[in-house]
């Protein structure tokens, strides 16, 4: 990994410290997951149809950038549809015989959870297709002339995959996907009421200015909103007297450098580089990629969608090109740059 990437607060990713608290925050049914209405929706209806018509769910496929609650859906279906749930992960799997006993294990309707799918290798990805389409697998037995393929029946279950990187699907583990949802940025409003939720667990005190200010700084993402309600109670409750207001964010983000718009030194490191090396564009990303140090498509599919999705970076055709917000965000003045 590139610049900083392991000490970044505001990381999207999973960090040691969230793993305790995301088990207990993590909502377990529909009507507690809040927002993605677009991708609750679909999987309401589709598990409502899976249900009457007594048959597994379609294979559902998850992507956006992390933290977004991929991994919630996927506990949410299989208790939704009150199934078991097996979990596993693409780098987890090495060999085709190993894909092949954990399909063989599964009970009738079970949601079988692959993390990461986009990493998965060829011959297992491959050994995916028939058992998707099929609910069958087909296995070698023997060795050299007398070797044989038989094929073995599968229980009919749910395969839920869940990547951040879309781009890296291949087309045929992609169309075998019934039910495919991208996963969206949340806004404020949706993040505010997940920390307040989450403060109720905490039982810590949060006032609406407060739970606004933490929803504001979160970059969207329900897991980093987690993570900063726990750094700051933590001000709260060393500092002030453990309730959450305004002032009390305001001073503990400061404090971790995470500025207004949710932005940290990686963004800022992202943007800067575009207005001091590249005027502010158009520039390509991969040549912002190699400026920084980073892998393109970590940019492209990790960073950069919540700093298009907030004007502060433009996609055009001749590149990429930093928006007179960003500036303004910055107390530059565009004009003198250019
Ligand atoms: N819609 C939601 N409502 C409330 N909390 C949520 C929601 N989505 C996610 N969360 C919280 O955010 C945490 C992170 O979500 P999750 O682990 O599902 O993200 P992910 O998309 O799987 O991330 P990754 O790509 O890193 O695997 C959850 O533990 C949960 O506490
Ligand atoms: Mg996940």
């Amino acid at each position: 990994m590139g610049i900083n990437m392991g000490k970044r607060i505001i990381t999207t990713e999973l960090m040691d410290e969230d793993k305790k608290i995301e088990s207990t925050l993590r909502p377990q049914l529909l009507d507690d997951y809040i927002g993605q209405s677009k991708a609750k929706e679909n999987l309401k209806v589709y598990i409502e149809a899976a249900k009457q018509r007594n048959e597994s769910l379609d294979h559902v496929l998850f992507y956006g950038p992390p933290g977004l609650g991929k991994t919630t859906l996927a506990g949410i279906i299989a208790n939704e549809m009150s199934v078991n749930m097996k979990v596993t992960s693409g780098p987890a799997i090495e060999k085709p015989g190993e894909m092949a006993a954990i399909l063989n294990n599964l009970q009738e309707g079970d949601v079988l959870f692959v993390d990461e799918i986009h990493r998965l290798n060829r011959q297992v990805e491959e050994l995916l297709y028939p058992a998707m389409e099929d609910y069958a697998i087909d296995i070698v037995i023997g060795k050299g002339a007398t070797a044989k393929s038989i094929r073995l029946d599968l229980p009919k279950f749910t395969l839920v995959g869940a990547t951040t990187r879309a781009g890296m699907l291949t087309p045929p583990l992609r169309d075998r996907f019934g039910v495919v949802n991208r996963l969206e940025f949340y806004t404020v409003e949706e993040l505010k009421v997940i920390i307040c939720r989450s403060a109720n667990v905490f039982q810590v005190k949060i006032d609406e200015e407060g739970a606004l200010e933490l929803a504001r700084r979160s970059r969207g993402t329900p897991r980093l909103a987690n993570r900063l309600l726990k750094r700051v109670r933590d001000f709260a409750q060393v500092k002030y007297d453990g309730n959450i207001t305004k002032e009390v964010a305001d001073f503990a983000l400061d404090l971790l450098e995470v500025d207004k718009l949710g932005l940290d030194n990686t963004d800022r490191e992202i943007l800067f580089t575009m207005i001091e090396k590249f005027n502010g564009g158009p520039v390509g990303i991969e040549t912002v990629a190699t400026t920084i140090g980073e892998d393109t498509g970590t940019i492209e599919e990790v960073y950069e969608p919540y700093l298009v999705q907030n004007g502060l970076i433009l996609r055009t055709p001749r590149g990429r090109v930093v928006s007179e917000l960003a500036y303004k965000h910055f107390g530059l003045c565009q004009e003198k740059l250019v």
